[in-house]
Parts: C-alpha cells; sequence; structure tokens
C-alpha cells in the first residue's frame, strides 16, 4: 500500500480545514438564522457558543486523527483496541455521506443560480415574490435539480481523486484566497448602499429581549455545524498533520477565519436586504427568495449578483469535498482499497442517495417521512442528531476514556509551550460535553 500522504504546508492544511468549515452555513445558514433569531443578540450567543464548544472539540478531534494517522473508525480502532469506541467513527462515516447527499442539493442550486445570474434574467425581478415563485420552478424542476447536483458531487469526486496534496490542498489554496476577495468586493458594495447602517446594526447592536432559550440552541447547534465539528471531519484531515504542527494555533485560525467570514457574509447581506426594505427573516429562502430581487436595484447588480453565487458555489465544494474525504479515508485506510475506485464508488452511491432530496421541492414534494421531505429528514437527522451524538461522545472519549494525559501530550507535540493540567483539561472538555448533551436533549424535546 502506497504510504499515507500528509500535507504540504502548513497554510496548505489551514486553508483546507478552513475550507471545509467555511461553507453553506457561513453564507447560507448563518445569514438566516440570524435573520431569524433577533439579529446581533443571536450573534453574541453564537461567538460565545464558538468559543466554549468549538475550540475544544476542534482540538479533540484534531488530536485523535494526528494521534492515529487514521480515519475516524482506525482512530477510535487504534485508541480503543476491542471496544465499541469505533462506532463513533463509523457514525462520522455515515455522517458524511448523509450530510454530502443533500448539501450537494443545496450547491447545486447555487451553482445553477450562478448560470441563471450570467444568463442575465436576475434583472427582470421586480421584487421578492418574483423571485420567490422563479426559486420554487427551479428547485422543482426535476431535470436541472438532479443536473446540477450530479455535477457538484462530480465536482467533489475530481478534487477527492487526487489526494491530499494535489487534490484537496492545491484546490483549497486557489479557492479559499478567491473566496476571500469575492466576499471582500461583496461587502464594500453593501457597506456602501445607502441605510447600510440598518443593516450593520441589526447584525451588531444586540437587543436582549428577543434573547430567548430556543436562540441559543440554535445558536449552539450551529456552532457545530459551521466548524464541521462531531462527524470526523477535522480527525480525518488532522491525520493528515505533521508531528510538528502546531494544533493549538491551528484550530485558534481556523475558527477565527470561519467566524469572520459568517459575519463577513452578514455584512454583505444586511446591509443589501435593509437597504431596500426587505425581509431579514425570510429563512431559508433568504439566499434564494430575496437576493436574486436586490442585485437588480443595486448599480452593478449584474456582476455582484454573479459575484455571489460563485461565492456561495466555492465555499459549498471546499466543504463538500471535506464530507466526501471522510468517506474515503475510510475505505481506504481500513478497507485497503485504492482512492480511486473508493471515491468513484461512494462519491456515485452518495449521488444517488442524494435523488431524493433533489426532487423533494418538486416531484417528491408531497412524499413525507416523519411529516418531513426527503431533504428535511437527511437535514434534520445530521443537524440535530448525529453531529452532536458524534461530538458528545468524542468529548467523553477524550475525557474520560482515553484520558486527558495523552491529549495533553499530543497537543504539547509542535507547542512544548503549552503547560495544561490534566484537571483543567477535563473541565474544559466537559463543559463542551455538557453544553453538547443540552442541545441534544433539548432537539429529543422539541424545544430547539
Ligand atoms: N461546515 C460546513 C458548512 O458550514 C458544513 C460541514 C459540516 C462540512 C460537517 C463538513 C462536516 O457549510
Amino acid at each position: 500500500m502506497p504510504a499515507r500522504e500528509n500535507w504540504d504546508t502548513k497554510i496548505g492544511f489551514i486553508l483546507a480545514a478552513s475550507g471545509s468549515a467555511i461553507g453553506l452555513g457561513n453564507i447560507w445558514k448563518f445569514p438566516f438564522i440570524t435573520g431569524q433569531y433577533g439579529g446581533a443578540a443571536f450573534v453574541l450567543t453564537y461567538l460565545i457558543c464558538i468559543a466554549l464548544i468549538g475550540v475544544p472539540v476542534m482540538l479533540n478531534e484534531f488530536v485523535l486523527g494526528r494521534r492515529t494517522q487514521l480515519n475516524p473508525v482506525g482512530a477510535f480502532k487504534t485508541l480503543a483496541p476491542g471496544t465499541s469506541w469505533f462506532l463513533v467513527g463509523g457514525l462520522g462515516v455515515a455522517s458524511g455521506f448523509v450530510i454530502l447527499s443533500y448539501y450537494s442539493v443545496v450547491a447545486g442550486w447555487t451553482l445553477g443560480y450562478m448560470f441563471v445570474a450570467i444568463s442575465g434574467a436576475f434583472q427582470q425581478f421586480t421584487d421578492s415574490a418574483q423571485a420567490g415563485s422563479f426559486f420554487n420552478s427551479y428547485g422543482g424542476n426535476t431535470f436541472y435539480s438532479l443536473l446540477t447536483h450530479f455535477i457538484f458531487i462530480g465536482m467533489c469526486i475530481f478534487v477527492v481523486i487526487k489526494g491530499i496534496k494535489g487534490g484537496i490542498e492545491k484546490y483549497s489554496k486557489i479557492l479559499m484566497p478567491v473566496l476571500l476577495l469575492i466576499l471582500i468586493v461583496l461587502v464594500i458594495r453593501g457597506l456602501t448602499l445607502p441605510g447600510a447602517e440598518k443593516g450593520i446594526s441589526f447584525l451588531f447592536k444586540p437587543d436582549f429581549t428577543k434573547l430567548n432559550g430556543n436562540t441559543i440552541l440554535v445558536a449552539l447547534g450551529h456552532a457545530f455545524f459551521t466548524l464541521s465539528l462531531g462527524m470526523g471531519a477535522m480527525v480525518t484531515y488532522g491525520s493528515y498533520l505533521k508531528k510538528d504542527d502546531n494544533l493549538i494555533s491551528s484550530a485558534a485560525l481556523i475558527v477565527f477565519l470561519d467566524t469572520s467570514i459568517a459575519l463577513l457574509a452578514g455584512i454583505a447581506i444586511f446591509t443589501a436586504v435593509f437597504s431596500f426594505n426587505l425581509d431579514p427573516a425570510a429563512g431559508p429562502a433568504l439566499i434564494f427568495h430575496v437576493l436574486p430581487a436586490v442585485f437588480p436595484k443595486m448599480p452593478g447588480g449584474y456582476i455582484f449578483g454573479i459575484m455571489f453565487f460563485s461565492l456561495l458555489l466555492i465555499a459549498a465544494l471546499t466543504s463538500g469535498i471535506s464530507l466526501l474525504e471522510v468517506v474515503i479515508s475510510y475505505f481506504v485506510d481500513q478497507k485497503g482499497w485504492s482512492r480511486t475506485k473508493a471515491t468513484f464508488i461512494f462519491g456515485s452511491m452518495i449521488a444517488l442517495l442524494g435523488v431524493p432530496s433533489a426532487l423533494s421541492q418538486g416531484l417528491l414534494a408531497d412524499v413525507k417521512i416523519f411529516g418531513m421531505t426527503f431533504f428535511d429528514l437527511m437535514d434534520y437527522m445530521s443537524f440535530k442528531y448525529m453531529l452532536p451524538i458524534g461530538g458528545f461522545l468524542m468529548t467523553i472519549f477524550v475525557a474520560y476514556y482515553w484520558g486527558v494525559k495523552d491529549f495533553i501530550n499530543e497537543l504539547q507535540s509542535g507547542c512544548p509551550q503549552l503547560t495544561l493540567k490534566p484537571a483543567a483539561a477535563v473541565v474544559l472538555i466537559t463543559i463542551s460535553s455538557v453544553l453538547i448533551l443540552v442541545t441534544l436533549i433539548a432537539g429529543i424535546l422539541g424545544i430547539g
């Protein structure tokens, strides 16, 4: 078997891991939940959750990956041989399967919208009702939904097949700077629109009367999803790290980048939404129903529309790649498959699993399982259960089964100046376990 690959450069790893974190979660989900759950008070809660859960859980994942140099299943098999802990890794691989299958449907819409923007069709929208009915007929179209879904998975396969250095790292190094550049242009455009300050105060001036239990739970759950935690994506990316990389500074930088991009996307979107007096609380439809009606109204809107949907597509692609890589690394490491064979076979299986999700806005819109469309079911299962359960078990594993001594040792490799008492590490990790558990139970009870 060929030697296992490593990241070529530290910056390559940082860009790939932040590429995984920065995705539809930042540019599609974060703005709309901020809009729905009351703006700045929500943003503040989210930032606290990121610090309390994000950093410790990400470190856990990096440690498990780099220590074992394996995929999530292999990592648990190595550290806890003869036990059932490997099932936590198995849950992660399954989550990669499930999440990518519907994530790529939304990513497919952004791909389609990029072409719609290029065709100039947005320019005819005079209000968001028109943009909304356009989306309904677009998302409900069997041919386009399937086509763009398949193309997006094809793009992920194309990159993952080339491996770590020549695929994921290489493309992240190109795509992430482009993403940042486009976002900066959009932020400047947003800030220079008349009435932009209303959008800014919506995002940054907290009104604490808007804060309630539900807001906190949504912020907690989102902290998880946006940082790609709970399914071993960061275990997998960490497994390609060398022993002299500093895990702590890497995690801090990735969390910082992810959060900054979400806030910048919020600025770009809400300045525009408020400037044209549209509804910030439009929910999941914000990007697809509301924004296309904004572009025709703003100077240069044609080009900004194209840029916005390209931005979303790039963000989705670097995340989609990481979802697929979790599945592939499992079959390569544990089952000895060649990367090419594993990527083709499992990429295609994920594409097939995504078919009912792609048809959920159209042909299968009336088929409900537990009262949800297939698309909603996949989203619900993974966001509410699979990721939090995975993340919770990983923190328990490190703090109470494997032991924090080894955890601290691994952190010190690449960061020898670190002094962290085992008791302090247990407390820090336990805080995140408890927070995750609360979100999970509230989710089960239907509160969140
Ligand atoms: N973090 C990605 C986003 O914000 C989604 C993701 C979740 C990717 C879990 C990988 C693993 O869009």
